[in-house]
């Protein structure tokens, strides 16, 4: 079969590879700049649906790695002020930037019903997938 999967059919699996694989993920979601507008949109993600589709540069932890271009784990989502709520059944979220050509081009977002999960293996680990997905992208 010469087709492959779309972008979005690819990115859409590695959201159910890592929800259905990790206990402690439980919302996985991809969030890209859209167009060039300062605001992120909603891509491929496996959880609970949300009203969040767009998120200005900024607002929530989704909206500051867009500015920060750092990494954001949050142990506890309800000690965070600008924290945007999906779902009261997070306890917890990890952010973490993808880069393309040194640009920050959009981020993973993960949710967690567990409190505290996140270490830095889950950086590390997120980090190489980020890279991986990077690389799909044009
Ligand atoms: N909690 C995020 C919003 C996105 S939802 O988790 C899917 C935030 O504060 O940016």
């Amino acid at each position: 079969k010469l087709s492959s999967a779309s972008v979005d059919e690819r990115l859409m699996n590695i959201c159910k590879l890592l929800e259905e694989h990790i206990s402690h993920y439980n919302w996985v979601g991809f969030y890209f700049k859209n167009g060039n507008k300062n605001e992120l949109k909603l891509g491929p993600y496996v959880g609970e649906p949300t009203d969040h589709t767009i998120i200005p540069f900024g607002k929530g932890i989704c909206g500051q790695v867009a500015v920060s271009n750092e990494n954001f784990v949050v142990p506890d989502v309800a000690a965070q002020d600008n924290y945007i709520a999906c779902s009261i059944t997070v306890k917890a979220e990890i952010v973490i930037p993808i880069f393309k050509n040194g640009k920050n081009i959009g981020q993973i977002d993960i949710d967690s019903n567990t409190p505290d999960p996140f270490t830095e293996d889950d950086e590390r680990f997120l980090e190489f997938v980020c890279e991986k997905v990077s690389r799909m992208i044009s």
